[in-house]
């Protein structure tokens, strides 16, 4: 085995599981609040395969960090959760908190939109990176700070070595995105969560850390969620697309499908107000009205009071069931084509 090759990590196998890595099924998050339960997510079901990234997209408040925080076990303290998650071979909804976290810590990496959320501005970067492969992998203090070097090398931090015993606040904003990342990926996971990483980057960091993650996830087959909103990026890196509106599901499907044939009145309105490099200078079209507040939701389609097509006098009332539209392609609304 040459050396490069022996350095390399090496996609994880898993036969009893190959076709998913994490399966969420019909998940719900109510959260106590002073104003009364908040319904964060409602019913939201959808699965990962190894090698493949999910894009989570929707309007700030629909619920796209809650679902993830509640599918890995990190909901907050006040949330009730419901429904089933499965990591690998692995019930984590059925199991108590201590094997959920070593199950978590095992396999699963997260990447925040601030770097510093899972940076600790005291201790050297190189420390932090394996501080917790040392705990899963049983790795020795050297042997920690090689594998420490051989990360930041990875996610392309320049002089990894003489940079390994360096502060966060040493690092620019897109060089802690990368330790960041390098964090997340000690412990060769399966599964990498990325929460709008890229958000607080400039435009060409944020290409370069779309474009590592690709790059990684290519070498090591690591299964993606990526939260965005922004679509430019789905249409870039994404497999499968789910967008979220007041707490569900509204649209899901393969990112071509969802692109070319929208049909929920709430992505076709997404896609509309695109920014469209062409049209540099014109305003946007953005969506009028403002999403829903969680402690008020409408009883039927939660979009009903902003959307333009109002397709069907049920849309007010009566909650759209999730239904085929094509290949791998489910919408939760009663329109179905052209404006009505
Ligand atoms: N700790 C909490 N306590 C009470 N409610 C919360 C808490 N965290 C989130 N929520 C509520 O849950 C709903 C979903 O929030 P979530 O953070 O998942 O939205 P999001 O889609 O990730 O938004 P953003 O794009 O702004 O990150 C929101 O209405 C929010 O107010
Ligand atoms: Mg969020």
């Amino acid at each position: 085995m040459s050396e490069r090759t022996e350095r390399m990590p090496s996609p994880r196998r898993h036969p009893m599981t190959d076709s998913t890595v994490l399966s969420v099924d019909d998940l719900t998050v109510t959260v106590g609040t002073r104003n009364g339960p908040v319904r964060a997510v409602a019913g939201v079901s959808w699965q990962v395969r190894p090698g493949e990234t999910f894009a989570l997209v929707g309007e700030s408040g629909s619920g796209k960090s809650m679902t993830l925080l509640a599918a890995t076990g990190l909901a907050p303290r006040a949330a009730t959760v419901t429904g089933r998650v499965r990591l690998l071979d692995d019930e984590l909804t059925a199991l108590p908190d201590d094997r959920r976290r070593k199950l978590r810590g095992r396999h699963v990496g997260f990447v925040f939109q601030d770097p510093m959320t899972s940076l600790n501005p005291v201790l050297p970067v190189g420390r932090q990176v394996t501080e917790a492969a040392e705990e899963h992998l049983g790795l020795t203090r050297r042997a920690a700070r090689d594998r420490a070097v051989e990360l930041l090398e990875l996610v392309g931090i320049p002089s990894a070595a003489g940079r390994v015993d360096a502060y966060p606040h040493q690092f620019s904003g897109g060089m802690r995105q990368r330790v960041a990342i390098a964090m997340a990926l000690a412990c060769e996971p399966d599964l990498l969560i990325a929460d709008e990483p890229t958000t607080a980057l400039d435009v060409t960091t944020q290409a370069q850390i779309i474009e590592l993650v690709a790059d990684l996830q290519a070498r090591l087959g690591t299964a993606v969620v990526w939260v965005t909103h922004d679509l430019g990026v789905v249409a870039g890196i994404a497999d499968t697309v789910a967008v979220m509106y007041g707490g569900r599901i509204v649209e899901q499907g393969p990112v071509d499908a969802v692109f070319d044939t929208p049909t929920h009145p709430y992505t076709r309105a997404l896609l509309a107000a695109r920014p469209d490099p062409s049209r540099r200078g014109e305003d946007l079209v953005a969506i009028p009205g403002s999403p829903p507040s969680p402690l008020d939701l409408p009883p039927g389609c939660a979009f009903w009071p902003r959307c333009p097509v109002r397709a069907d006098p049920r849309c007010e009332h009566e909650l759209p069931p999730l239904t085929p539209v094509g290949d791998g392609h489910t919408v939760r609304t009663f329109y179905r084509g052209e404006a009505g």
